[in-house]
C-alpha cells in the first residue's frame, strides 16, 4: 500500500475503553495520522463482563478524549466485529500491542476477522510508558485509592471519580 491509499483508508479502532486510557488515546493520535478517517468503535455487552462505565459515558469520555482529532469519530456496534468492519465499508483493524502476551490472542482475532470479513488488522506498538497500562489494572488501583491521574485523560478521570463518589455514597 502506498502512503496515498493509507490516506484514503476508512479504519476501525474497536475496544471496550472501559475506561478510556492515555494508552488508547495515543494509539488513536498515531492511528489517525495514518489513515484518511478513523472510527474509534466501542463494543456494546462484551461477552467478558459487565462494564463499569455505562455506554453513554465511555462514548461522552471519548468524544471529548479526540475532540481536537478532525478525522476521528466515536461509534458504537454489537455483535461482531467483522459484520461492523464490513458494514461500515472499512479496509483495516487497528490495534495495540503492549506485550508479547498480546501476541498469541491478537493474532487468532486478526486471522478470525480477516476470514470473516476479508479486512486486515494492522497493529501499533503501544509507546513504552504505557505498556502496563490497561482499563482493567487502572480501574483496580483507582477503585483501591491509587493515583492514576498519569494513566488516563483528564476528562476520564473526572468521570472516574464522580463513578467513586457514587459509589461510596451508595
Ligand atoms: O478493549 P478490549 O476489551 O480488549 O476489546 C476487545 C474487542 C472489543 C475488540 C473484541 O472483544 C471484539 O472485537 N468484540 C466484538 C465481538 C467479536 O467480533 N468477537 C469475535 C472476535 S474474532
Amino acid at each position: 500500500m502506498t502512503n496515498g491509499q493509507l490516506r484514503a483508508t476508512r479504519a476501525v479502532y474497536p475496544g471496550s475503553f472501559d475506561p478510556p486510557t492515555n494508552g488508547h488515546l495515543d494509539v488513536i493520535e498515531r492511528a489517525s495520522h495514518c489513515f484518511g478517517e478513523l472510527i474509534v468503535a466501542i463494543v456494546v455487552n462484551p461477552q467478558k463482563r459487565d462494564p463499569m462505565f455505562s455506554l453513554e459515558e465511555r462514548e461522552a469520555m471519548l468524544a471529548q478524549c479526540c475532540a481536537s482529532v478532525p478525522n476521528v469519530r466515536v461509534e458504537n456496534f454489537r455483535g461482531l466485529l467483522a459484520d461492523y468492519v464490513k458494514a461500515k465499508r472499512a479496509n483495516v483493524i487497528v490495534k495495540g500491542l503492549r506485550v508479547v502476551s498480546d501476541f498469541e490472542s491478537e493474532m487468532s482475532t486478526a486471522l478470525m476477522n480477516r476470514s470473516l470479513s476479508q479486512v486486515d488488522t494492522m497493529f501499533l506498538m503501544a509507546d513504552q510508558k504505557y505498556s502496563f497500562v490497561s482499563s482493567s489494572i487502572v480501574k483496580e488501583v483507582f477503585f483501591l485509592g491509587g493515583d492514576v491521574a498519569a494513566l488516563v485523560p483528564d476528562p476520564v478521570l473526572r468521570v472516574m471519580e464522580a463513578k467513586r463518589a457514587t459509589l461510596h455514597s451508595s
